[in-house]
């Protein structure tokens, strides 16, 4: 019996080494942490149960039959994070590469679909070089099954991946149909094709990191969300993130009691908006004034800085946060902030996180670039997202609404439930000088001013608005944290269905 235990833990220890100390060194000298380090940092202390721990590879080709290592490159179970329950998997980068087999792939596989069952979060820490080459097909089906699982389990448990190593060719799809990915700088790089093969067809040099590393993908191509200096930042992040999220779509958002009273008046809000309409301002002190004890949790805050998109908490529940940020590119609407938004707005939609929209937008951004780029399909989505949400979703326009965006933006029209004007709001078709210039156009300097006073007196304000009930209500920046906690209280029964259907046609 005891020599049948001691077994076990031979077993275990064997398993626990992965591909053996020296690659274990190797991926220290890298400034990563194993696999394992990895779950220990992400997961509560002891909390961390253990799936398939001595699931080996099938594959016989290439002498593989004699490199068997328990746990066949994936370390898979489940945990929790200040006590809710999560499902992990976590790619070890000692045993062949992380690379996917067919058996790694069942692996994840199992944990996805008891995520799903159960109802709670799959977190993924890839590290991997991809598919297990020497399985061949074998592999490349381990990814088609875990990339079936990501589209079934959308929408139905949050999905985040952290990409900690290499995620090359087919891998990183499955990331990039999780809810959020959080990379880290100079260790961690994502990319279809790698450097050589880019240099081969298209003759341009480019190095990893460039191609497809943290920055690259947080920055320029929006792949990403975060990008973290090193792995215990972006474990630390995840665990900070994951709090703000419900465990599966029949959950409710997670509640954090606070101290910050509800009803909190901000007499600084009175005097944001610069005396210009053409002054910026930054969001963020609006958005940090609002939320509980100032904790936005902003996500792509380096991509489409131009709306801003996080999580933050009223009243210790958590909200999906949306703004227009006039201090980038005046807070204009183009292709990359629509598509930004509209996905963090389905995101939020999917678990019944509620939206609060903050509005000073001059419209949508005008360019031959843009067009041919195809603003009209991508503005729309933005539009979709928030016309299809049913979730309670409060409004506050700060200061310009114009024109398409206005409808837009969590309008009253898209079924906002409360939508709110500061008195400093300008609710119109565009900009005063611009209207007057295409009614009046060929007038004297002289009389175009005239009449450019004349329009901003009489729409550059929310009462026309209000007047036809476009605006519910006007009120006081300093009350906006109390209006919108007392909307929220008054929101919670919501109950709005969309028609019947097998799914939409969000215009992708
Ligand atoms: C099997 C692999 C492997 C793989 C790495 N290894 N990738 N084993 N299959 N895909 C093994 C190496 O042989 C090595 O084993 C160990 O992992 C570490 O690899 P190194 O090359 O020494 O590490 P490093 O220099 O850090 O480079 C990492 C890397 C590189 C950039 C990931 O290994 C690499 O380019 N790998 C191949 C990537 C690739 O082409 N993958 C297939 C993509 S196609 P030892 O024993 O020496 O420690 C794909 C299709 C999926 O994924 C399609 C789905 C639809």
């Amino acid at each position: 019996m005891s020599s049948t235990i001691a077994e076990l833990e031979t077993k275990r220890a064997a398993a626990r080494l992965g591909g053996g100390q020296k690659r274990i060194d190797a991926q220290h000298a890298k400034g990563k942490l194993t696999a394992r380090e990895r779950l220990d940092v992400l997961l509560d202390q002891g909390s961390f149960e253990e799936l398939d721990m001595y699931v080996e590879h099938n594959c016989t080709d290439f002498g593989m039959q004699d490199q068997i290592v328990p746990g066949d490159g994936v370390v898979t179970g489940s945990g929790t994070i200040n006590g809710r329950l999560v499902f992990v998997f976590s790619q070890d980068f000692t045993v062949f590469g992380g690379s996917l087999s067919e058996r790694h792939a069942q692996k994840i596989c199992k944990i996805m679909d008891m995520a799903m069952k159960v109802g709670a979060p799959v977190i993924g820490l890839n590290d991997s070089g991809g598919a297990r080459i020497q399985e061949g097909v074998a592999s490349l089906g381990g990814y088609a099954e875990v990339f079936q699982r990501n589209v079934l389990a959308s929408g139905v448990v949050p999905q985040l991946s952290l990409v900690m190593g290499p995620c090359a060719g087919g891998a990183v799809y499955s990331p990039a149909m999780t809810d959020f990915i959080f990379m880290v700088k100079d260790s961690s790089y994502m990319f279809v094709t790698g450097p050589d093969v880019v240099k081969t067809v298209t003759n341009e040099i480019v190095t990893q990191e460039e191609l497809g590393g943290a920055v690259t993908h947080t920055t320029k191509s929006g792949v990403a969300d975060l990008a973290f200096e090193n792995d215990i930042e972006a474990l630390l992040g995840a665990r900070d993130f994951v709090d703000f999220l419900p465990l599966s779509n029949r959950e409710a958002p997670p509640e954090r009691p606070s101290d910050d009273p509800w009803d909190r008046i901000e007499p600084s809000l009175d005097t944001l908006i610069p005396p210009s309409a053409n002054m910026p301002y930054d969001m963020h002190e609006l958005i940090a004034k609002v939320v509980d004890e100032g904790d936005f949790f902003e996500v792509q805050p380096a991509h489409a800085g131009n709306i801003l998109t996080g999580f933050g908490r009223i009243e210790g529940r958590t909200v999906g946060i949306v703004a227009n940020q006039p201090m980038v590119l005046a807070g204009v609407l183009d292709i990359n902030s629509s598509k930004k938004a509209a996905r963090f707005v389905r995101f939020c939609d999917a678990f019944e996180i509620p939206i609060v929209t903050f509005v000073d937008v001059p419209g949508f951004l005008p360019g031959v670039g843009q067009e041919h780029s195809g603003i009209i399909k991508h503005g729309a989505k933005l539009l979709f997202a928030y016309g299809e949400a049913t979730v309670p979703k409060i409004t506050v326009i700060t200061r310009k609404a114009y024109g398409g965006a206005y409808d837009v933006m969590a309008s009253k029209h898209l079924r906002g439930d409360l939508n709110y004007a500061w008195p400093t709001a300008e609710i119109a078709v565009m900009g005063a000088k611009g209207a007057v210039e295409i009614i009046f156009r060929g007038r004297t300097p002289e009389e175009i001013a005239e009449r450019t006073a004349e329009y901003e007196a009489r729409f550059a304000n929310p009462f026309v608005a209000a007047s036809k009930g476009f605006i519910d209500e006007v009120i006081q920046p300093h009350s906006t944290r109390r209006r919108i906690a007392l909307g929220l209280r008054k929101l919670r029964g919501k109950a709005l269905e969309n028609p019947w259907k097998k799914h939409d046609n969000i215009p992708l």
